[in-house]
């Protein structure tokens, strides 16, 4: 295996030793410090590397990542998905949503019976399940925006990685045995990914070509031509509701980060559509409101999940209630992170009992997804997360063309109250229409710190996806973590809905001392259904990089010297 991703990066080396030769000038900022990068996979990692060796940018890096785990990342890494890039570049924060769409087609009750009951797995898998994918417009205007190599340089890897195939990681044979039950039958999935098998070399020559296609012809290589008509032909196959007009007209939209002072630093998160940044936000200053309660509280002591719980329970509460697409929806944001609000939500904390969750209402009158982190030398960062939603997406595997579709229309609330896959419920806000965005949980943040970067991270785990964020952040200011321990530290999850659930990472229990004192408390305290997050962390210390892929997955960290 060694030998052969050797000699395939030595290929890219080759490529992009050219392409910088031909690269504009250099960037403007100074070389302040080693680049850095924390990616779900080794190849994804390899490829970061090349490029930020051979001069690329942060967003240059995760361009060329983004393509090369849709070809080693197939459970979550994607053309057929969407998701969320934010952007520290020459000291300015930028946010790329490039979150899926509803189909023109959706309608509200479309997951609904004759009777009005939830058809099941309608909205999560096979071709209903599918929303018009954003990725591809994504990586290809972050790029314009940002990029310095050549974008045909970038597309390369990926091309290279599913022409000469790469050997599958056995964490990807298991997502893939996981998935099975429910994927099996969908005309294609088995013909195009049933030859997985751990340690073997994978092959993908319809995808290079449809790579090929983008990097001759840009986003028009997806969107338009023959992708396109691929993408249609086997939606009127199955059903599927995208059309070729859904597809043309497709744009990702540049909004502002969500920016909020906290501790003298600078966070920025993600925004509607995204629920992340809110509610990370929320949990931080909720946390300093209660500074005096947690003052002395061992990591994942039962007091410590307590509060935690009680603070998730009001934040999930706003977000079932009041968050959405914006462009369908007018969302309270300045409000919802306004210190009084954050104020009186921390008064309502019970410091003792568990609030009852239908004592917890919105205050204003959840596998497989994945993450990268990137800091250039120039010191910008990238934090990008994207998704099929759960692994391997609807299942659906565009014929002739070797990708995966989303099942991103089950984030979308089907009918109020109704728990999606990840159990949040939602309200008319996130309800289905067309040309709508579905209410994400992704967060990617980066903090600053006068000005320069600090902390780059961001996870997969769906619902649990703001947890991880939070602890994380909060595992290495408030106790100190280095940022291997604090990626791989025991986590734990509570979303007010199943009332009183506290669940932990399966892998990495709370201690059970904690777990017996919660259950005297009246909380049930189980391991989560499956291994939640996989958080990929940068953190500044002094001058240089820590950089740590969290152990629950087949990540790899750098720090590039
Ligand atoms: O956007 C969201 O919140 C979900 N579609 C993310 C799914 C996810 O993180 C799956 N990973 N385990």
């Amino acid at each position: 295996m060694n030998q052969r991703i050797v000699r395939l990066f030595l290929l890219f080396s080759m490529l992009f030793a050219a392409a910088c030769q031909h690269a504009p000038g250099p960037a403007t900022q100074p070389q302040t410090v080693p680049a850095a990068i924390a990616i779900a996979d080794a190849y994804g990692a390899q490829v970061a590397s090349a490029v930020l060796d051979a001069g690329g940018t942060a967003v240059d890096a995760a361009v060329a990542v983004a393509f090369s785990l849709a070809v080693t990342y197939p459970e979550a890494g994607n053309l057929g998905g969407g998701g969320f890039m934010l952007t520290w570049m020459d000291g300015q924060g930028a946010f790329l949503d490039y979150r899926e769409v509803a189909p023109a087609a959706a309608t509200r009750d479309m997951y609904l019976d004759a009777q009005g009951q939830v058809v099941d797995n309608l909205s999560l898998t096979g071709y209903k399940a599918v929303a018009v994918p954003g990725t591809v417009a994504g990586m290809s205007e972050a790029h314009r925006r940002y990029g310095r190599l050549p974008w045909k340089e970038l597309l390369a890897p990926a091309i290279e990685l599913a022409d000469q195939g790469f050997v599958v990681p056995s964490l990807l044979a298991v997502n893939l045995q996981e998935e099975l039950p429910r994927l099996a039958a969908i005309p294609g999935f088995l013909h195009y990914f049933g030859g997985l098998r751990n340690g073997e070399i994978f092959r993908q020559p319809e995808l290079a070509a449809t790579l090929r296609r983008i990097q001759a012809e840009g986003a028009a290589g997806f969107y338009q031509g023959e992708t396109a008509s691929l993408i249609v032909d086997e939606m009127r196959r199955g059903g599927g509701l995208v059309t070729a007009a859904d597809l043309s007209g497709y744009r990702p939209v540049w909004r502002e980060p969500l920016l909020a002072s906290w501790r003298g630093y600078q966070v920025l998160s993600a925004p509607p559509p995204s629920s992340g940044g809110i509610a990370v936000l929320q949990l931080l200053k909720l946390r300093d409101l209660l500074a005096e309660d947690f003052r002395g509280l061992a990591h994942n002591s039962p007091q410590y999940v307590h509060l935690t719980a009680e603070m998730e329970k009001r934040v999930y509460a706003d977000r079932a209630e009041y968050l959405g697409d914006p462009a369908f929806i007018d969302i309270p944001v300045a409000l919802l992170v306004a210190d009084d609000y954050i104020a009186r939500r921390a008064a309502g904390i019970d410091r003792r009992a568990i609030s009852a969750p239908g004592s917890v209402h919105p205050g204003l009158e959840p596998h497989d997804t994945t993450h990268f982190s990137i800091v250039d030398r120039w010191g910008n960062a990238v934090s990008n997360t994207y998704t099929l939603n759960t692994g391997f997406g609807s299942g659906v595997v565009v014929g002739g063309a070797g990708f995966l579709l989303n099942n991103e229309m089950d984030d979308f609330s089907v009918k109020p109250g109704q728990p999606n896959y990840y159990g949040v419920v939602g309200s008319a806000a996130n309800e289905v229409q067309p040309g709508k965005r579905m209410l994400s949980s992704m967060t990617p943040t980066i903090l600053l710190e006068d000005g320069r970067v600090k902390m780059v991270l961001g996870s997969p785990g769906g619902s649990t996806i703001i947890t991880s964020v939070y602890q994380t952040i909060v595992n290495v200011l408030d106790f100190g973590m280095s940022a291997a321990d604090a990626v791989a530290a025991t986590r734990f999850h509570h979303q007010l809905l199943p009332a009183d659930l506290v669940t932990f990472s399966p892998s990495r229990p709370l201690p059970s001392g904690t777990i017996q004192a919660l259950a005297k408390r009246g909380y049930r305290v189980q391991p989560h259904d499956w291994e939640f997050g996989d958080v990929q962390l940068i953190l500044r210390d002094a001058e240089d990089w820590q950089a740590a892929s969290d152990p629950r997955g087949r990540g790899e960290a750098r720090v590039l010297h």
